[in-house]
């Protein structure tokens, strides 16, 4: 169940029987004074009616009928309804997610590295945001295609594969991509030959050269295989099957050209095949073209965005289709997005959205880069996480106070904790802006951060363990009595909310800070409420408390894509 809709349901049906007319504006407290909801409608509604809001705001709350929902409502301020709900109706609230009522097929586009180089840190943020977006969609009940549109095509291919065949290269001299990059890119610039031959095999690659594609695919087959790595070890869900890279698209380009052409959209300019629309004008007025296919005949990003959507929108019937990708790329976006419009490639039924990110800096505010001013690789990145929390173990001597954690599981514990914050560091971060990455931030036990809620689940564990209860025999809803267990509660019965507006959104970050309050609710309740040591009916019902507490940490951490561990 979706609270604010219900809520706002039910405020709008007032105004309307008032003869008011406006959007309830619902949103959860801004503070725990303004009760758990707060209606900020009022003032437009009576502005428009030219009324007194804080009279309309009472005869909203005289009027609307929140009966068995809510156990309080006050005007605070100029007309603003606060909203407190009734403990009968909070115990309705279910820990999974429901499924929507209108399951959508959405394309969830992330990751996306070329495969020329090996990941660094700039592929982080497209790769975990868009895995989180992707599972939330799937515990409501979506169908997720999820597409890795790596780029495994461009004319960078023709030096790599000229290199790898002129130097015999082995698989063991690909082990490390970024110095084999290094060295084609080398012999490229200081070899006039070798760039005449490079130019060459990116025209016979692009036209299907048969042996140039067999050295092709082992080129991709190893820098695939430096990803896939990187997958399993930060948890994300791309498979092989998933993959459908820049190069799938070849052969529908000039049909997909054609296309465009058959609905009188393309005008040559200088050579090149354009679409100029209305929307897109240079500073100075002049208009801007979208080029489709190079005066040379060759195709551009674009047009394998452009037959991208084909498959997306004709194949696989999407209807929404979400780029996790760099702000940087926006105007290709709004480019693509506009051409497939005019085109009829998409329609006015498909959401197209680019769901944009900044950049991840160092501590100096700029792009995070090693001493040698290189990307950090994200293989280095996650090892020297790894280590850091492994630190922090044996600094908070966590084997010493738990003797029977053995060495095993004391390196999975590093595992999730280092690989944890990372994560947890990036998609706490609303993805719009850029931020700064710091270790001893995100490695912290206190604050927004992973540990500290990996940390809660674990207190949450060790209750059940401590009082040798099996939280699944507790089933029974539970009707709070005392103002911290309404209050964790309340928390508890809007995680629905809450995932639904990430998915609708896109933004990670409102996870986490939903988490982070429920862990911050739960400390609270935990000082103000005993738990195992409280008469056997109260003891029920924080038990059953705790455990939905911990149901909800644990699935919230989960779609983040965050591991948890019953101790710690
Ligand atoms: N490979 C691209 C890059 O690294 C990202 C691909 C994003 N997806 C897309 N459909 N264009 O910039």
């Amino acid at each position: 169940m979706n609270i604010r809709s219900l809520l706002s349901e039910r405020i709008e049906a007032a105004f309307d029987s008032l003869g008011l007319q406006g959007d309830a504006l619902l949103q959860t407290a801004s503070r725990p004074e303004f009760g758990d909801y707060q209606s900020n409608g009022v003032m437009a509604a009576a502005k428009r009616g030219g009324l007194n809001p804080k009279e309309v705001a009472q005869q909203v709350i005289d009027t609307v009928d929140l009966k068995g929902i809510a156990k309080d409502l006050s005007i605070a301020g100029p007309g603003f309804i606060n909203i407190t709900l009734a403990p009968e109706f909070i115990a309705t609230a279910s820990t999974t997610p429901t499924p929507s009522d209108n399951p959508q097929c959405v394309v969830v586009d992330y990751s996306g590295p070329n495969l020329a180089k090996e990941m660094h840190v700039g592929h982080l943020r497209s790769t975990i945001i868009g895995d989180c977006v992707a599972r939330v969609l799937e515990s409501l009940g979506h169908k997720v295609i999820r597409q890795n549109h790596v780029g495994d095509w461009g004319t960078q291919f023709g030096m790599l594969l000229t290199f790898m065949d002129e130097t015999g290269a082995s698989s063991d001299s690909l082990a490390d991509l970024e110095q084999f990059y290094r060295s084609a890119k080398q012999r490229f610039d200081d070899d006039a030959g070798f760039q005449e031959r490079s130019r060459r095999a990116v025209v016979e690659l692009q036209s299907g050269d048969p042996d140039m594609l067999v050295q092709w695919q082992k080129f991709i087959d190893i820098s695939m295989s430096h990803c896939r790595e990187l997958y399993e070890r930060l948890g994300i869900g791309l498979t092989d099957a998933d993959m459908d890279g820049e190069s799938s698209y070849n052969d529908d380009l000039k049909n997909t050209v054609d296309f465009i052409a058959s609905q009188g959209l393309l005008t040559e300019s200088d050579g090149a095949q354009c679409v100029f629309l209305d929307e897109f004008k240079s500073k100075n007025g002049d208009p801007l073209p979208v080029i489709v296919q190079k005066s040379d005949g060759g195709f551009l990003y674009s047009t394998s965005d452009l037959a991208c959507l084909r498959r997306r929108i004709g194949g696989f019937k999407a209807d929404r289709v979400l780029y996790f990708v760099d702000a940087r790329q926006a105007l290709h976006f709004k480019q693509v997005f506009a051409v497939a419009l005019a085109s009829g490639i998409s329609d006015a039924n498909v959401d197209l959205v680019h769901m944009p990110f900044g950049t991840m800096l160092g501590k100096d505010n700029k792009p995070f880069k090693t001493r040698q001013g290189e990307l950090v690789k994200l293989a280095d990145l996650l090892d020297e996480a790894i280590n850091r929390a492994n630190q922090l173990l044996i600094d908070r001597d966590v084997q010493g106070k738990n003797p029977d954690i053995d060495d095993a599981e004391l390196a999975r514990l590093a595992e999730i904790i280092g690989i944890g914050a990372v994560k947890y560091a990036d998609l706490s971060k609303n993805r719009t802006s850029d931020y700064v990455f710091d270790w001893d931030q995100m490695l912290s036990f206190d604050g927004n951060t992973a540990p500290y809620l990996q940390y809660a689940y674990s207190r949450t564990r060790s209750i059940f363990a401590r009082g040798n209860i099996d939280p699944d025999s507790l089933t029974a809803p539970v009707i709070s009595v005392d103002e911290p267990e309404r209050r964790l509660g309340v928390a508890i019965a809007g995680y629905q909310d809450l995932l639904e507006q990430v998915a609708q959104d896109g933004y990670p970050h409102q996870l986490c800070a939903y988490l982070y309050d429920l862990a911050g609710r739960f400390a609270q309740f935990y000082e103000q409420c005993p738990v195992l040591t409280s008469d056997d009916e109260t003891k029920l019902r924080r038990l059953t408390l705790t455990k939905q507490t911990s149901e909800v940490l644990e699935s919230g951490l989960t779609l983040l894509g965050i591991g948890v561990a019953p101790r710690m």
